[in-house]
């Protein structure tokens, strides 16, 4: 397990069951059997290949009893009824749109979504908050050098996020994270090379006055919380 998985894993509560959908190697629900987590645990992938190997760990620990492997796209063959937490990690912010796109079903307070986009993650909190979504929880999570943005979601409510806060997670919540300052340098850094490039092009100047709004709204941030003493 890396700090990844672990920082997904430490977001688990426990419950009636979780699947992990695109669960590749299978090491989260691996190791929520191997810590107890009491519920049933579901490891699903869309292909063979990452599926058997998370058989073959399974098996490999003693617990292929605990988990139910299933080979199916996104949450199409999921027992609805047999879960309360939902885990999608480690893919596009696009990808996990799609998903959760097809399986109307989960747009139910009962469920806690734990989501952690490797890219995009703007697309997914825009298509969380207009399709009746809370970000209940962010966390921020470093791995290897790089940093990961962790949302706790579920259906059930109004929020409103900012276009800087789209790309940032809420500022309420991220900026009590202790990764966010160097989160948020990152995020500028990001901004300033993507508004080089839509200059550059003169081809989106929509896109471009809207990457200028965020970069000011986030300039501002950062102003504010060096004057507040967090940064
Ligand atoms: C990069 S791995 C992430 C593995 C693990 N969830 C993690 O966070 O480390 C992505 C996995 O998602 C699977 N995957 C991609 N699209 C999927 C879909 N629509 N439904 C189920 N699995 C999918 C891939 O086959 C791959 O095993």
């Amino acid at each position: 397990m890396n700090k990844r998985l672990q920082a997904i894993e430490a977001l688990v509560r426990p419950g009636r069951g979780l699947i992990d959908v695109g669960t590749d190697h299978g090491y989260l629900p691996l190791s929520l059997a191997r810590h107890g987590y009491p519920g049933a645990l579901f490891a699903s992938d869309l292909r063979e290949g990452p599926l058997n190997a998370a058989r073959r760990s399974a098996a490999a620990a003693g617990l292929s009893s605990r988990i139910c492997f299933q080979l199916c796209d996104g949450l199409d063959g999921c027992d609805r009824s047999a879960v309360d937490t939902i885990v999608i990690a480690g893919m596009g912010g696009d990808t996990i749109c799609g998903i959760l796109d097809r399986a109307e079903w989960c747009m139910d307070p009962r469920y806690t979504l734990i989501l952690q986009p490797m890219t995009r993650a703007e697309v997914l909190r825009y298509w969380l908050t207009n399709n009746g979504f809370v970000i209940e929880a962010e966390r921020l999570a470093e791995d290897a050098g790089e940093l990961y943005a962790l949302l706790c979601t579920r259906f059930g409510g109004e929020q409103r996020l900012s276009d800087a806060e789209l790309y940032t997670g809420a500022f309420e919540q991220i900026e009590q994270e202790e990764l966010w300052p160097v989160f948020l340098s990152r995020q500028r850094d990001r901004m300033e090379k993507l508004l080089a490039g839509l200059r550059k092009s003169g081809r989106e100047p929509g896109r471009l006055r809207l990457m200028e709004a965020v970069a000011e709204e986030l300039k501002e941030r950062e102003a504010h919380a060096k004057y507040s003493g967090n940064l």
